[in-house]
């Protein structure tokens, strides 16, 4: 039995292909390279949802229909004053998401179409949670949605208060649109483990903030940074790379489960990344990142088990770059994947059946039962 589920195929699914071997990354059957490129986040959302791409009055339509969502909801206007300022924001964010089933009297109804309007409302509403909690842990006032802004710009400005660069949107849009799903990734089966119990949405996609949280899952994003940060502040790139390795640390941001290649996100990101260090006067960020990576390039401890950047990589520098602080780096891939674990969610929906695999027990059996006062 393989650790992990390494190499297990748990279901079938048509939202996305992920071809390890080779690098490749499909969403309903277009490459992520042309995605990341050339669509925006909400083109890429509606082609999750309905499995088709948008034309121009679709997408105008659709786009129409978030931006009413948007609204911070008085929950967790309640709530966010409450927590510690400290609390890590994917803790709030994972809280928060929680509490918005308690307020939705329809949060039981599985049809499909309230099921996609759930969709809708979660994901039009997570950058306001973000963003308002950014705001709130900074003694600022949340700062309501701007209705003529697209999603990516829209959460830019909820954080900042100024609209943001066109450059500056269009990265954060790309970096959104890249980490909309990935198989059968560990928050995406949390996702759909809970809601396959016939539970509820709000259930689902709060297993799938809490699952992201992990350090090996989408909080690498942060500590990739952090790691840049200090090996930059080090004084000396190489010799914390050489540090790293001679305390056997993990390098954050490099080796995945599934990619023994290239991750291809990276061919949307790390240009990305490089044009974004460039034009800022802050260029020496992607040099950090490009060096650790050529060091480990030709360290045979990373080539001989086939680790490679993966996609919080040169994301963590994206981000980095659009003045998000580090620890909220990982609530943005959230507000990503949200469209990934409700897409998921509606595809379990339409074919629903409990997920329940079996576990390969390895204790003993049929022990004498001891009475207390005979017990070591
Ligand atoms: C992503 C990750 C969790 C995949 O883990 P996995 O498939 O369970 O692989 P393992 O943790 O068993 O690692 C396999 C081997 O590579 C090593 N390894 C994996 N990632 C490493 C890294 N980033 N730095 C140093 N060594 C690493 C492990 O120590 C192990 O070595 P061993 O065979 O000598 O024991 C792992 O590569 C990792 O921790 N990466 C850093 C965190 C990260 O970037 N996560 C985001 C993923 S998108």
């Amino acid at each position: 039995m393989a650790a992990g589920l390494e190499g297990t195929t748990v279901a079938d699914t048509e939202l996305s292909k992920v071809d390890g071997q080779n690098g490749v990354l499909y969403y309903r059957g277009y490459n992520i390279v042309d995605l990341g490129v050339k669509a925006d986040f909400e083109e890429v959302a509606y082609l999750m949802w309905y499995g088709k791409l948008p034309n121009q009055a679709e997408l105008d339509a659709f786009k129409a229909e978030l931006v009413p969502l948007r609204a911070l909801p008085a929950i967790v206007a309640e709530m966010l004053p409450t927590f510690p300022a400290d609390a890590h924001p994917m803790a709030v964010l994972r809280t928060c998401v929680s509490a918005l089933g308690t307020v939705d009297p329809e949060a039981d109804n599985l049809s499909t179409e309230n099921v996609q309007q759930q969709a809708k409302y979660l994901v039009a509403v997570l950058p306001t949670i973000v963003a308002a909690w950014e705001r709130t842990r900074t003694g600022n006032a949340p700062i309501a949605p701007n209705d003529d802004l697209d999603h990516a710009a829209n959460f830019l400005y909820m954080l900042t208060g100024v609209v943001p660069d066109a450059a500056v949107a269009e990265a954060m849009d790309a970096y959104l649109t890249c980490l909309v799903d990935h198989g059968f990734n560990a928050s995406t089966f949390a996702s759909r483990v809970t809601f396959a119990t016939v539970s509820d949405i709000y259930s689902a996609v709060t297993a799938g903030v809490g699952t992201l949280k992990g350090n090996a899952h989408g909080r690498a994003n942060q500590l990739a940074m952090e790691q840049f940060i200090e090996a930059y502040e080090s004084g000396d790139v190489t010799q914390w790379y050489h540090d790293k390795r001679a305390n056997k640390e993990r390098i954050m941001g490099i080796g995945h489960r599934v990619y023994k290649v290239a991750d291809p996100r990276g061919k949307v990101l790390g240009p990305l990344a490089q044009k974004m260090s460039a034009s800022s006067s802050e260029s020496h960020w992607f040099d950090v990142a490009n060096t650790i990576e050529q060091l480990a390039g030709q360290d045979s401890y990373f080539v001989d088990r086939s680790l490679y950047p993966n996609v919080d990589y040169y994301s963590a520098i994206v981000l980095y770059m659009t003045g998000m602080p580090t620890d909220q780096f990982t609530c943005a891939f959230a507000m990503s994947r949200m469209v990934g674990w409700t897409s998921h969610v509606l595809e379990q929906l339409a074919n629903n059946r409990l997920i329940r695999p079996k576990a390969n027990y390895t204790g003993p059996i049929d022990l004498d039962f001891p009475a207390i006062a005979d017990r070591e």
